[in-house]
């Protein structure tokens, strides 16, 4: 089985037996291997309708769904059930079983062997972080955190190509669910599973989303597009409305680089010993390396060759373009991150060296928090420098 699958659902339309209109009316859009989609939308827009139609939890009216090219509906729900894997926020946990017994649910389905469910609930234990004695536990023993986190690993129990969760996160107080937005952000990173996320937050959506599919009322697709693009050139007004994009943008105009916080990058020269970067590696925001010249400019990302001798080499996997300053105008950034179809690039002060790096991330975060202390409109007239 691959590691990710692609999902795509074609004129799919859902209604439910006695309901005076489609939850679903007619709805396409696709889903690369290993990308994460999000749907937003408001109550009843059908999110949840959706994710339930592509596991067969429920059947379409018409339409099609396709899995990796095949329908869904030409599979056995056996089948499909060690493929698509489900997370979700409420009914959760099986509270009179202990967390392993939770997150074999679908290896037993699959009639695997004892010993190989233990050793697959111990193996996803370590990768979602709990210790290995909270296999013995109850649900109710554990945190809200903690739980979530189990589902996330009952999800992925049988190492499903699709992974579905719905509102994972949406019980969990606001620091705890930046912390296992986080953490799933990195273990995506590792697994590259393609996964359908579904939230009422848009600032979540903006976080986690390769691709955010907002919907309207019976299911009507508003915009399907990356973060970037929703908050840059929303299709509608209620799109509009939904991402705040016209506060968000003037926003983005009336701030400079330096206004946010930016990433710390690691640095490292030709030369210097791997060691020392990769210890600079693990205290940075960035799980890459930035090589620099003498002068601490940006040279390029280095590639992992560059550091399998003893000394890093000038082996790169890619320029160091975009390079933003730290008093250019966030908007202006923004457009040259996406003008290099990038998710990051060097920021640099006056004399060219590195102050460090400008994420989309990072962007929107600063869209969707509010600054204590917007500087003035015409502080910001070319040429002149509003922090002094
Ligand atoms: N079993 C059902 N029978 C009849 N109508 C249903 C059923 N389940 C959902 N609906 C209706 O279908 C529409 C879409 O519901 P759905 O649960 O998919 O919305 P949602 O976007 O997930 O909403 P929420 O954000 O509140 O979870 C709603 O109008 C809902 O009332
Ligand atoms: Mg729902």
């Amino acid at each position: 089985m691959k590691t990710a699958a692609t999902l795509e659902f074609r004129h799919v339309r859902k209604e439910y037996d006695g309901a005076p209109a489609p939850a679903i009316t007619d709805l396409s859009f696709a889903v690369g291997a290993g990308e994460i989609c999000v749907l937003v939308g408001p109550s009843g827009s059908g999110k949840t309708t959706a994710m339930r139609l592509a596991n067969r939890m429920l059947e379409p009216t018409s339409g099609d769904i396709l899995l990796d090219g095949r329908s869904v509906m030409a599979r056995k729900p056996a089948d499909l059930r060690r493929e698509i894997g489900y997370a979700i926020q409420q009914i959760g946990l099986f509270p009179h079983q202990t967390v392993a017994g939770n997150i074999g649910t679908v290896p037993r389905l699959l009639h695997w062997d004892r010993r190989r469910i233990e050793d697959r609930v111990f193996e996803l234990l370590d990768l979602i972080g709990l210790p290995a004695e909270m296999a013995r536990r109850y649900p109710a023993q554990l945190s809200g955190g903690q739980r979530q986190r189990v589902g996330v690993a009952r999800a992925l129990a049988a190492d499903p190509p699709l992974l579905l969760m719905d509102e994972p996160f949406g019980a969990i107080d606001p620091i705890n669910r930046e912390r296992l937005q986080n953490e799933f952000l990195r273990l995506q990173a590792r697994l590259r599973k393609t996964v359908v996320f579904v939230t009422h937050d848009i600032d979540e959506a903006i976080k986690m989303g390769d691709r955010i599919a907002i919907l309207k009322e019976g299911g009507r697709l508003a915009q399907y597009a990356p973060p970037a693009e929703l908050l840059m050139e929303p299709a509608d007004r209620f799109v509009e409305d939904f991402v705040g994009a016209d506060r968000a943008l003037k926003r983005l105009a009336l701030q400079r680089v330096r206004d946010i916080d930016l990433w710390k990058a690691a640095t490292v020269r030709v030369g210097e010993p791997v060691e020392q970067a990769r210890a600079k590696l693990a205290a940075a925001d960035l799980d890459i390396m930035l090589l620099v010249d003498d002068a601490a400019r940006p040279v390029g990302w280095l590639s992992e060759t560059a550091l399998q001798g003893e000394r890093v080499r000038a082996e790169l996997r890619s320029s160091a373009e975009p390079v933003v300053e730290l008093d250019d105008i966030l908007r202006d950034a923004l457009a040259d991150l996406l003008m290099a179809e990038t998710q990051y690039g060097p920021v640099v002060d006056g004399s060219g060296a590195v102050a460090g790096v400008l994420s989309i991330e990072a962007l929107s975060h600063a869209l969707t928090t509010e600054p204590d202390d917007l500087p003035s409109p015409t502080e910001l007239i070319p040429g002149e420098d509003a922090a002094g």
